[in-house]
Formats: C-alpha cells, sequence, structure tokens
C-alpha cells in the first residue's frame, strides 16, 4: 500500500491531509476529534495579540448550485477571539498527546518586530511544529495593517519573515492572499526573507449576492454588510494556478507548497500535489461536512497512487508542473475534433445551439420526421470542448486528437507569427 507520509520542510505528517486555519482549528475540542478522525495535521486558527479579536453576527454567506449544494463559501470572521494564554494552553497539551500529528500555528501580528520578538518564543514553547505567517486574511484585519494589507507588499513579507526566522527555529509558512496581481511577487519575497515554505490561498475578495429588498448583502450584520473572503470548491481553479505559478517560477522552484483552496476530495488533493503542493489543507469542506471526510481522501488518494504504481507522496510530487508551460510553448500542429456518441446521444441540440451560436457551426441538426439528429462537421469543428463541454450525457461526446503528420511547432517558431521570438532551443 502506498505511503501517504509527509515530510513538508521539515514537519513530519503520516499524510498530507492538514485542516486549515480557520473554525475547524479553532480550539482543543476540534483539533482532538480533526486527529481522532484521521487528519495529518492542523493549522491553528490564527492567534494575534491580546485582547482577542471580537467578531460580527451574522458571519457567512454562500453561493447554492440549483440543487443547493455550496459552490462557494464567504465570510466575514476575524482572526481567533480567544485569548492568547488559552490557545497557547491547548496547543502545548494537544501537541503533547498527538506527537505524530503536524501542527503548525498561524499567527498574525502587528508589523513592528517587538511582537514578534515576545510572542514567537511563546508559540515554540508548546512544542508545536511550525509556524504559519497569516499575511492573507482579506477583511477586518487590513483595515488595521494586517494581514492581505501585508501580503500585497513584498517588502513587508520580506521583513516579517525575517523577524520570525531571527526569533524562532520553527519552520516558518508563509500564507500568501489571493487578492494580488502577480502571485511570485510575495512568493518570491517570502524566499528572500527566509520562509521554509509557502501555503495559498487564503481567500478571495467577495459579495456572494444581496438582500434585493432590504438592499444588503449578505451576511448582513444589521442593515450593513461588507466583502468577505472567497472560499470552497468555486475557488479552486484559481488556487491551482498560483500553485502551479509559484512551482514553476525559476526564482522559486522548490521552495515548499501547501496547497490550499476548494480541496473537498482526493482528487483535488492529487491534482494539487501533482502541480507542485508538498501538503494540502481544506477548510470549507471540513466545515460543510465534517471531520470525516478525510476517510474518503486518505483512501481514496491510496488506492489511486497503488493503481499508477506511486509508492509515495513525493513520486507524483511535481510530476505535472512541466507540463504546464506558457502559451506560445504550446504545439500549434496539435487538433482534435468532436466526436458524437449517438448510441449514449438524447437528442437535446445543446451541443448544437453552443457551436452554432457562439462556436463554429460545426455541429449540423439533422431532422427527419420527428427524428433529430446532431452531426459533427468536421472540417469546421476546431477543437474548443464547447460542445463536450456543454453537453449533459458524461462520455457522449469526445475530443479526439487527430494525426495531422505535422511535427511539434509553437508560436515562436510558427510562420504566421509576425513576432517570432525565440526558437525551440531556447525555450
Ligand atoms: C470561516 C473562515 C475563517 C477563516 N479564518 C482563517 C484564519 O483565521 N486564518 C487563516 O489563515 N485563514 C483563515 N481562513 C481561510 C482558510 O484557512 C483557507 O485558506 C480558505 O478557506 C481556502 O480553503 P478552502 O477552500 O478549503 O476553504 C478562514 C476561512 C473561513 C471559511
Ligand atoms: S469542439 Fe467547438 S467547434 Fe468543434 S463542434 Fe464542438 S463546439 Fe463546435
Ligand atoms: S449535447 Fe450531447 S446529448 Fe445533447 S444533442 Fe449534443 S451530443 Fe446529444
Amino acid at each position: 500500500m502506498a505511503d501517504l507520509s509527509i515530510d513538508f520542510c521539515g514537519i513530519k505528517s503520516p499524510n498530507p491531509f492538514w485542516l486549515a486555519s480557520a473554525p475547524p482549528t479553532d480550539k482543543a475540542y476540534n483539533v482532538v476529534r480533526a486527529f481522532e478522525a484521521g487528519w495529518g495535521g492542523v493549522v491553528w486558527k490564527t492567534l494575534g495579540e491580546d485582547p482577542p479579536a471580537v467578531n460580527v453576527s451574522s458571519r457567512y454567506s454562500a453561493l447554492h448550485g440549483k440543487n443547493r449544494e455550496v459552490i462557494g463559501f464567504n465570510n466575514i470572521e476575524l482572526i481567533t477571539d480567544r485569548s492568547l494564554e488559552i490557545n497557547l494552553r491547548e496547543i502545548t497539551a494537544v501537541k503533547k498527546a498527538w506527537p505524530d500529528r503536524a501542527l503548525v500555528v498561524s499567527m498574525m501580528l502587528p508589523c513592528e518586530e517587538a511582537p514578534w520578538r515576545e510572542i514567537l518564543p511563546l508559540v515554540e514553547a508548546t512544542g508545536a511544529d511550525g509556524i504559519e505567517l497569516n499575511f492573507g486574511c482579506p477583511h477586518g484585519m487590513p483595515e488595521r495593517g494586517m494581514g492581505a494589507a501585508v501580503g500585497q507588499q513584498p517588502d513587508l513579507i520580506e521583513q516579517v519573515t525575517r523577524w520570525c526566522k531571527t526569533y524562532t527555529r520553527l519552520p516558518v509558512i508563509v500564507k500568501l492572499t489571493p487578492n494580488i496581481t502577480d502571485v511570485r511577487a510575495p512568493a518570491r519575497a517570502a524566499l528572500a526573507g527566509g520562509a521554509d515554505a509557502v501555503s495559498l490561498i487564503n481567500t478571495i475578495n467577495s459579495i456572494t449576492h444581496l438582500d434585493l429588498d432590504r438592499m444588503v448583502a449578505f451576511p448582513a450584520v444589521g442593515n450593513a454588510s461588507t466583502h468577505g473572503g472567497y472560499c470552497g470548491t468555486a475557488v479552486k481553479p484559481i488556487a491551482l494556478n498560483m500553485v502551479a505559478e509559484i512551482a514553476r517560477d525559476p526564482m522559486t522552484k522548490g521552495l515548499p507548497i501547501s496547497g490550499i483552496g476548494g480541496i473537498g476530495n482526493w482528487r483535488d488533493a492529487a491534482e494539487f500535489i501533482a502541480l507542485g503542493a508538498g501538503s494540502v489543507q481544506v477548510c470549507t469542506a471540513a466545515m460543510l461536512h465534517g471531520f470525516r471526510i478525510v476517510e474518503e481522501m486518505k483512501d481514496g488518494l491510496s488506492r489511486w497512487m497503488d493503481s499508477k504504481g506511486y509508492d509515495n507522496i513525493a513520486a507524483f510530487s511535481r510530476k505535472a508542473v512541466p507540463n504546464t508551460t506558457d502559451w506560445k510553448y504550446l504545439d500549434m500542429n496539435y487538433q482534435v475534433i468532436a466526436h458524437i456518441d449517438q448510441d449514449k446521444c438524447i437528442q437535446c441540440g445543446r451541443c448544437h445551439v453552443a457551436c452554432e451560436d457562439t462556436s463554429h457551426q460545426a455541429i449540423a441538426r439533422l431532422v427527419d420526421g420527428n427524428a433529430r439528429k446532431y452531426e459533427v462537421i468536421e472540417p469546421e469543428c476546431v477543437g474548443c470542448n464547447l460542445c463536450e463541454i456543454t453537453c449533459p450525457v458524461e462520455g457522449c461526446i469526445t475530443m479526439v486528437p487527430q494525426q495531422t503528420g505535422k511535427p511539434y511547432m509553437n508560436w515562436t517558431q510558427d510562420p504566421r507569427n509576425p513576432r517570432a521570438e525565440v526558437t525551440l532551443d531556447e525555450a
């Protein structure tokens, strides 16, 4: 059976599944139950200076799908609302009772050296395995000069990371905000400051929906609201891209990454790991479905690894990174064409409408009395995937690679490129 254990920047964990810093890791009661359920590690809910933060009511909102499934989750919660002393006491006790699990402590303090110098030794004394710097919280705390306000300024990231490396021997993970144009800049700054790893993403600025009678967004606090942080399934594509950006950046190549954002099952986790993550963190899925989801995650990942012959996590970690490139290096001679399996087709016509109205008019609607048939006009198909995406029957439309007989040729080599820049060798 595949070995799921990891060593993430010196932090050992029996499996790569950690709970992200959030309500599931708010207190010893939750964390102990999470460990009992089988989570490999936790990042404790962000600690701050006393007096603790004060939260509002209400705090969460969501974007639902047609069947009430939660597509995206939004919150306006702050960091821990419990005292530093209580949190440190509980962390010490939990780590002592669960020595084989990863226990990372998330922290957020003002951008001044003194509080870091004072509090870091207290955190280290708990026996925790590492710290994570919350430079990502997008609501409330940035108004006080912390969270995403730091994560959006590379010089501050570098500075605070350096203080942490000065005042603790624990591994330092810098948690990045996605509310930034180019995530490589803060990752490079974290590395320059001495970070042992980065984690991403924290939540994305969001307003999910409004009460149009009261003209106020959700979550409403009386008659007003504010933007929150978006997470859950909807943010996974954004998070995956940001993880890949850092993994393939030559300046941060090899920097350990803890992947976060919309992870809800083993497959999501495997994707993050293949694109550069060494551990994964989960928040929303655990909040919606409970701690036991980790059983399916571990089981599914382990079975899949066995089926692929991957003995351990390192065997497939970063394996998809070399296949993630800039657009200009994609093969201009590669060609796929849609194929409809007539036995599976239910003649709904969606593919025809989509291709006819917004793509390449490459699906014919053939009417014979009451019977309808949909057929791909192959010479017109550009292989955009739209019909395959819109078809309600899984596996009915497939995209079939064509034998063009032409060699690999990217845009930099393409005679149609008026600004051909570099040769293949340089690529
Ligand atoms: C209610 C709530 C509270 C959160 N609090 C924190 C926090 O205190 N510190 C932190 O670093 N991230 C916090 N997060 C962000 C999560 O740790 C995580 O980065 C984000 O939710 C994306 O992961 P997900 O899609 O699995 O939820 C919070 C998220 C939620 C939903
Ligand atoms: S792949 Fe695109 S162009 Fe080809 S048939 Fe489908 S929608 Fe039309
Ligand atoms: S969308 Fe799928 S099921 Fe509907 S007509 Fe097209 S191929 Fe058939």
